[in-house]
């Protein structure tokens, strides 16, 4: 049987001994508040596959539709061009996926080289990115995974509509051949569009919202059609979650998650995650979405007010070093740093022997870029350290679907875990709707009357402060 490494999560330098008494952490303090990481891995555990836990299940209870989605992205695979219209939690998954799991000019390589359609994902509405996405697009071989659990997001349904309507003005009664729909079963509108229209429709099960559907169809089936290994995937989030079962020392998540709970009671108010490998960097995203609009609340679950969460930041090693490091190591005390580093990357590339009597560029000669990435990596965490900043890093045996499932879990879980130790609710995202409502109400939408009359009685923004 294949031997699979764990994920190493290393958090020395979260603590006194690394970063000093006032920035650090004691073995003491962790112990004594190691109770309320053992409630929240008991309310987790107690709540497993129920409510708006159901994607702890999905690495084990998807094996039919697994099948499904193998045997639908066999044929999508022909295509030229595979574009997922969908915003938030139902496109930073894929994204991620596609960019740690792919070339990273996958799109670029010639198709037999790729072995794949083209990706887009198209989680904006920007009316020039819609325009130049069709010049590049040939729509006899393009297929459109329209995504929405809601089924009603208005980003997503308007480009729907477009793409929709062209495509029946094109092929008529075989438009609906170019579209899959991957929704809610019984809810919303896209399900019932769908049942109309005849689309092959993916389901996204009960208990599974946007952020934390990347392993449910929303992400399955774009990673299969790309070729991703997606049992792979799933093995990996089983890994994971299989280390996360106890609640003791040894499961990274509730480590993690409690000594970022803790950072939080300290004021470190921002959460920076900074991937050293590119094709990491939209996990990056990823995780940005997932800890700030699920920890972000202004409500506790007894109503009181606490405004908590802790704002997301993603960063580049090494680029952002050259960005964002100057801040990080001198700026404020408010932050918690996660390095993630890949130990073996999957090119080797030599710098060569050149220019030998420049010492300060020939020091690099007959090294690689994998020796020159890791060590800055472990530069940056030690001048991190060395002033006094909490830092903590991830290291991944490699970058494939196995690992990165585990990545996945590991941060859905830890998420979890920091939204029931800040007893809150993790799952809904009451601060977007104010947004959405206005949106409505300005577009005249019937039912939003009241909205609109509240927006026109608000106060005018006044000429004296606008330049
Ligand atoms: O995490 C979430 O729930 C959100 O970010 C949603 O994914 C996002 O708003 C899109 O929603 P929907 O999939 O319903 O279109």
């Amino acid at each position: 049987m294949k031997e699979y490494k764990s994920l190493v999560f290393d958090y020395n330098n979260m603590m006194k001994d690394f970063v000093g008494e006032k920035e650090g952490f004691s073995e003491k303090e962790l112990k004594n508040n190691f109770d309320i990481a053992v409630n929240a891995h008991k309310t987790f555990e107690e709540n497993r596959g129920l409510n708006m836990l159901g994607w702890t299940e999905l690495p084990y209870n998807q094996k039919g539709i697994v099948k499904h989605i193998k045997t639908v992205a066999k044929r999508i695979r022909k295509a030229d061009a595979f574009v997922v219209l969908g915003i938030g939690g139902s496109a930073l998954g894929t994204n991620a996926l596609f960019k740690s799991l792919c070339h990273l000019h996958h799109n670029e390589l010639k198709k037999s080289k790729r072995k794949a359609p083209k990706l887009y994902v198209e989680d904006n509405i920007d009316p020039v990115r819609m325009k130049e996405l069709l010049d590049v697009l040939d729509l006899d071989k393009t297929i459109f995974n329209v995504i929405s659990k809601s089924g009603s997001t208005s980003e997503t349904m308007s480009q729907f509509l477009i793409i929709y309507k062209m495509l029946k003005d094109l092929y008529g009664e075989n438009a609906k051949d170019h579209i899959i729909a991957t929704t809610d079963e019984k809810n919303g509108n896209l399900i019932k569009i769908a049942k109309e229209e005849d689309l092959e429709t993916f389901f996204i099960p009960d208990g599974v919202g946007g952020r934390f559907s990347v392993i449910s169809p929303v992400g399955l089936l774009p990673a299969a059609v790309l070729g991703i290994d997606i049992n792979e995937l799933l093995k990996g989030c089983i890994h994971m979650d299989k280390m996360c079962r106890k609640p003791n020392l040894k499961n990274p998540a509730l480590i993690f998650g409690l000594l970022q709970y803790l950072s939080m009671q300290k004021g470190k108010n921002i959460s920076v995650i900074m991937p050293y490998s590119d094709n990491l960097k939209l996990i990056a995203d990823w995780y940005c979405q997932l800890w700030a609009e699920s920890l972000g609340k202004k409500l506790d679950l007894k109503n009181n007010i606490v405004h908590t969460g802790q704002t997301p930041v993603g960063a580049l090693g090494v680029t952002d070093q050259h960005s964002q490091i100057q801040l990080y190591t001198e700026g404020p005390f408010d932050k918690v740093i996660t390095l993630i580093g890949v130990k073996n990357f999957k090119e080797t590339v030599e710098i060569p022997h050149m220019f030998s009597e420049y010492p300060s560029v020939n020091f690099l000669s007959g090294n690689t870029l994998n020796d020159l990435i890791t060590n800055e990596r472990i530069a940056t965490e030690y001048a991190l350290t060395k002033n006094q900043r909490l830092n903590n890093s991830i290291v991944l045996e490699e970058i494939n679907a196995h690992t990165i499932g585990q990545l996945l879990m590991f941060f859905m879980i830890q998420t979890a875990y920091v939204g029931a130790m800040l007893n809150i609710d993790t799952f809904n995202q009451p601060g977007v709707e104010e947004g959405k409502n206005a949106t409505y109400a300005l577009f005249g939408r019937k039912g939003y009357e009241s909205k609109l009359e509240e927006l026109k009685s608000a106060k005018q923004k006044s000429d004296k402060y606008i330049i």
